[in-house]
């Protein structure tokens, strides 16, 4: 089989990956960040990027299949046009398309855009014949790979040395499929909730916010007493434990 150069070999629009990349930092609800901290964690729009870039042709490839190359000329137009886009070569034309909906595909906003993530993973399914993949990070971090690679539908495995890792990419991609579209379990939610309205994760979510805040209140009524409010009623948000050792040489 002859080998197909992907789009990422070619050109990637690195400008917008670039800066939607770096708008992740100041997300502070619902990105991955907020769950674990991890310190070489990989912006979720730059793997998104490399992911689909890395499985989709470019279109210049001449043996690209024509199915591929059918949905590229399905997707909408730069807005606005290129300079000479009507004398443009198709290949080119094509890129400039791909490079259009990846701008979309990064935003954090389209992360859960199932119309915008359907087109993705029907790009990928006509790049690789039906048959993707699976996607391995051996050095998984906070998972943000993996994570990526889930969403977009591909079978998704990843492993790290540090178990910390481990940790946090199994509460990122592996425990939250486990309980999709199931009711949260706390007799709160049970009383008062529809259980027959609960899609994705948000059950799951409703379960973390409860029992957290149970342990929560568990933690303040046992040790509260050792974090004092400030002197004038402030709260706290950091402590230093310090010990005082005197130094054992008599000089
Ligand atoms: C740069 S970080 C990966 C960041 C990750 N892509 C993310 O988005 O968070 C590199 C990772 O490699 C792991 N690592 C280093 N040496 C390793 C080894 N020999 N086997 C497995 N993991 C290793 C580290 O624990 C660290 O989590």
């Amino acid at each position: 089989m002859t080998y197909r150069k992907k789009l990422i070999e070619v050109a990637l629009p690195l400008d917008e990956i670039n800066a939607q990349s770096s708008r992740e930092k100041s997300i502070r609800h619902g990105h991955p960040s907020t769950l674990h901290l991890w310190w070489a964690r990989r912006p979720l729009a730059a793997c998104r990027a490399v992911l689909f870039a890395s499985l989709v042709d470019d279109p210049s490839e001449p043996d690209a299949p024509p199915g591929l190359l059918d949905r590229m000329d399905e997707l909408p137009k730069p807005d606005p046009l290129p300079a000479g886009w009507d004398g443009m070569p198709e290949d080119k034309r094509r890129r400039q398309r791909l490079f259009t909906f990846i701008r979309r595909l990064v935003r954090w906003e389209n992360s859960s855009d199932e119309v915008i993530l359907g087109t993705a993973r029907r790009l990928i399914l006509a790049a690789t014949d039906g048959n993707p993949p699976p996607v391995l990070d051996p050095f998984c971090g906070g998972g943000s790979i993996p994570l990526e690679a889930q969403r977009l539908s591909l079978e998704a495995h990843g492993s790290d040395l540090n178990p910390v890792a481990v940790m946090i990419t199994k509460a990122l991609i592996e425990l939250p499929p486990k309980f999709a579209g199931e009711p949260p379990v706390n007799p709160q939610s049970r009383k008062t909730a529809d259980l027959s309205s609960w899609r994705g994760a948000q059950g799951l979510a409703e379960d973390v916010r409860h029992y957290g805040a149970w342990m929560r209140e568990q933690a303040k009524e046992r040790i509260g007493y050792l974090y004092p409010a400030g002197p004038d009623g402030e709260t706290v948000i950091a402590w230093l434990w310090a010990r005082t050792v005197r130094c054992p040489n008599p000089a």
